[in-house]
């Protein structure tokens, strides 16, 4: 197992990554307030992983509810919220309860919100299962729900007290979810740590097949860029926003298809190649520089092409952005490989060219 610290001073908390952790509570009780548990999962992972878990609880003497919501990005709304707090409180579930989030990063974000709400906030404990979940999702404190007009818009930044992420849940993973996951480590190489985009080069294939020593180390890398992220910039006031490359574009593609039409690792896929573009068009990248990064997402099996909604509608979900500041869109581009930027100063015809150079 190892393990990195996200160095938030007095909520500083561990990330546990290695194999059969989700059986061993002596990593989870130092972090409960109370020997009380709610667990929060859903119809998918619950089945695979939620009894190892209880079971490993209970044993150790601690008290655990549970909750199992419906799978589905689609399901990460207001109505399916509800049946966490209808769930603790029926079980009568105190401020000092901690709430345990198993399963991927709509779990994760969702969990997280309820715990930040629940009697104004109770502990929380994070437990990834998705690749994505893994190196990122789980990590930094950003919860939140969908909104039919915007991703992730209503929400809160809440951070765990522990994150355990157990590499042997991810056998069970869908391939076109590890992809998706691949999306989000590929970015840590992309904007902001050019010798891990090269040894993603070297090793994107070990990934693809889940060599566990590989994903050990690109989950440990994916997490420590993440964490040094978080406590430079803990509520995105600058730097932290480098860690949405792709998503502008890539929630316009969420939600201009609707939820869970696209994954969301295979939305920034397609809408990291769009900000890659744009860069391009900026003098910041080469066409070889635009060509590596389409090369590694197609080896990922993701993605290089957004769906054509059109120019003019991608602008519209776009403006949409939380990274829109007194009207004007802020984009992270790249200023070169490894190095990213905010740039609020794009043309829009520009803007507009890359986009349609990268719809199919
Ligand atoms: P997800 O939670 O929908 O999980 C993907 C699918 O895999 C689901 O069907 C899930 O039930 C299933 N699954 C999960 N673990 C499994 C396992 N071990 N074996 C088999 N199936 C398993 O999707 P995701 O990709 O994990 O997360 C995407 C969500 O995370 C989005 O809503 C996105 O907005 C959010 N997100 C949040 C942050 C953040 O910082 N909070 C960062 C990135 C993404
Ligand atoms: N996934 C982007 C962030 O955590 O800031």
């Amino acid at each position: 197992m190892q393990t990195l610290t996200v160095a938030l001073a007095d909520r500083a908390y561990p990330i546990h990554i290695g194999r059969g952790l989700l059986g061993r509570a002596e990593l989870i009780l130092p972090h409960l307030k109370t020997r009380r548990v709610a667990i929060v999962t859903n119809d998918t992972v619950g089945p695979l992983y939620l009894e190892v878990l209880r079971t490993a609880l209970e044993q150790a003497g601690v008290k655990v509810s549970t909750v199992s919501l419906p799978d589905g990005e689609a399901f990460k709304d207001w109505e399916t919220l509800n049946r966490i707090f209808d769930m603790l409180l029926a079980e009568r579930c105190e401020r000092s309860t901690t709430l345990v989030a198993l399963g991927g990063g709509v779990v994760g974000d969702m969990g997280g919100f309820a715990a930040a709400c629940y009697q104004r906030g109770m502990p929380f404990i994070q437990i990834p299962t998705t690749l994505l979940a893994q190196v990122d999702s789980s990590v930094g404190g950003k919860t939140a729900i969908n909104h039919p007009l915007g991703k992730n818009m209503i929400g809160a930044f809440y951070q765990p007290r522990l994150v355990l992420a157990d590499i042997d849940t991810l056998a069970t993973l869908p391939d076109r979810e590890l992809s998706a996951g691949l999306a989000e480590v590929i970015k840590y190489g992309l904007i902001r740590d050019p010798v891990f985009l090269e040894w993603l080069e070297a090793n994107l294939d070990r990934l693809v097949v889940r060599d566990p020593d590989a994903l050990a180390y690109a989950i440990e890398r994916s997490c420590r860029n993440k964490a040094e992220v978080v406590v430079a910039d803990e509520t995105e006031q600058g730097e932290r926003a480098l860690l949405n490359l792709g998503h502008t574009f890539g929630h316009a593609i969420e939600t201009g298809l609707g939820y869970g039409e696209w994954l969301h690792g295979e939305a920034v896929a397609a809408g990291t190649l769009m900000a890659a573009e744009l860069s391009r068009r900026l003098g910041w990248l080469s066409d070889a520089d635009v060509g590596r990064i389409e090369a590694l997402f197609v080896r990922a099996k993701l993605p290089v092409w957004g769906p054509s909604l059109g120019a003019a509608r991608y602008l519209e979900l776009m403006s949409h952005d939380k990274k829109v500041e007194a009207g004007r869109l802020r984009l992270v581009l790249l200023r070169e490989l490894g190095r990213a930027v905010i740039h609020g100063d794009a043309a829009q015809a520009e803007l507009v060219a890359a986009i349609e150079a990268r719809c199919r």
